[in-house]
Order: C-alpha cells, then sequence, then structure tokens
C-alpha cells in the first residue's frame, strides 16, 4: 500500500509522531489556521522539516475546502515505504 498523505489519521511527520487528524482538529478549532502554530504545539518541522511540504498542502486544501475528503478512517503509519509499529 502506498502512502497517503492525505488519509485522515496519517502520520506526516515521522520525528515528532504527528498525524494529518492532529493538524485537521486544529485547524477546524482556529480562526486562522496556520502550520506555524502546530508546529508550536507538536513540534513538528523543528527536526528534518520533511514534513513541512505536506502540511503546508494540507492546509492549503483545507483552507479551500478540499481535504479531506472520502474519510475512510483506516489509520495509515507508512512513511515512504517504511512501516512502524
Ligand atoms: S518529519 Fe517532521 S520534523 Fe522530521
Amino acid at each position: 500500500m502506498s502512502w497517503d498523505f492525505r488519509k485522515p489519521g496519517t502520520r506526516i511527520c515521522v520525528c515528532y509522531d504527528v498525524t494529518n487528524q492532529q493538524a485537521l482538529d486544529l485547524w477546524r478549532e482556529s480562526d486562522n489556521p496556520t502550520v506555524g502554530r502546530l508546529t508550536q504545539l507538536f513540534d513538528c518541522g523543528k527536526s528534518c522539516a520533511m514534513c513541512i511540504p505536506y502540511f503546508e498542502t494540507l492546509l492549503r486544501e483545507f483552507k479551500r475546502g478540499e481535504w479531506p475528503a472520502g474519510e475512510t478512517g483506516t489509520q495509515d503509519t507508512s512513511w515512504f515505504g517504511a512501516k512502524h509499529a
């Protein structure tokens, strides 16, 4: 199965174990959702920062009402093909 960063519950930040669901919950509660606030709360992006472009894409799509769509509720914990317990 391929890694799908849009699938709800998918781990986006492997360094700090932050999922897109955590981002979604935060952004839904915020009047001004940002990736910076996500970083402040969960530290994602403070190490390798490879997760930031994914969070930025999700936020852009969230603001346009394009994400999430077709929620499956199935958690995908893979990261670039690597599986985590
Ligand atoms: S994957 Fe998020 S800081 Fe490394």
